[in-house]
């Protein structure tokens, strides 16, 4: 919550925080990496294994994993509908919402079966890295990231990919340092990937 202040996960609470570090450790093929001082998480570090077995994006999984807490935080803070994370996400939150809701509605049914795409590359998501800002400028990104490559290869990945804001120079730096290259463009996010050698 230190490292985002502006998101709109942190401003919906520590339920919706929670339950967005739940979806990390829901199936084996998320995984998460951190750091403690003493009680205290100092930095963390998500990703997804990605084979082709998941029907939609980590971003749409975690979006309906926490629909309800999420739904339940925003009618206690009407505000956060206008704020600009939300806006822009809008269409992609309804649609969760519908697939949420037809997954409800079809519970007893049996589940449909979901064709997966071929892939001949397994690939590791990194979808979020964040370190306390009192914390930053010590090498602890970089210790994440070398934690999330260890993790990435022990679960067969040989590639690596992530996005990130174009603004964020911090970040880019950091994962430059880090051996990660700029590989493509998409709106405001650069795209960047590093392969590694199993
Ligand atoms: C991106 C982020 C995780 C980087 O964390 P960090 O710990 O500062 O990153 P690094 O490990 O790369 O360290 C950076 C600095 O530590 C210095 N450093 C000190 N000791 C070091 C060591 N032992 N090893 C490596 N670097 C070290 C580096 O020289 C570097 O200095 P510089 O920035 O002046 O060049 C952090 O800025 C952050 O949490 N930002 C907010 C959240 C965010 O935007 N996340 C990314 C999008 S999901």
């Amino acid at each position: 919550m230190h490292a985002f202040p502006e998101s709109v996960t942190t401003l919906l609470g520590k339920t919706v925080v929670a339950d967005m570090f739940k979806w990390y450790l829901s199936a084996q093929n998320k995984f998460l990496v951190w750091i403690e001082e003493g009680e205290e998480c100092i930095g963390y570090c998500g990703g997804v294994v990605m084979d082709g077995s998941d029907a939609f994006g980590s971003a749409s999984g975690m979006t309906q994993f926490g629909m309800q807490a999420g739904m339940k935080r925003l009618l206690l803070k009407p505000w956060l509908l206008f704020h600009p994370e939300i806006r822009k996400r809008l269409p992609f939150i309804v649609t969760n919402l519908k697939r949420k809701l037809k997954r409800l509605f079809k519970k007893n049914q049996p589940k449909p079966i979901v064709v997966k795409q071929p892939t001949d590359e397994i690939k590791s998501g990194l979808v979020v890295i964040g370190v306390h800002p009192k914390q930053h400028g010590k090498g602890l990104g970089s210790l994440l990231q070398q934690a999330f490559e260890e993790k990435s290869k022990v679960m067969g990945a040989g590639k690596m990919e992530l996005s990130v804001r174009k603004n964020n120079q911090k970040a880019i730096r950091s994962y430059e340092r880090n051996g990660w290259q700029i590989t493509g463009s998409e709106g405001p996010s650069y795209l960047m990937a590093k392969t590694i050698l199993n």
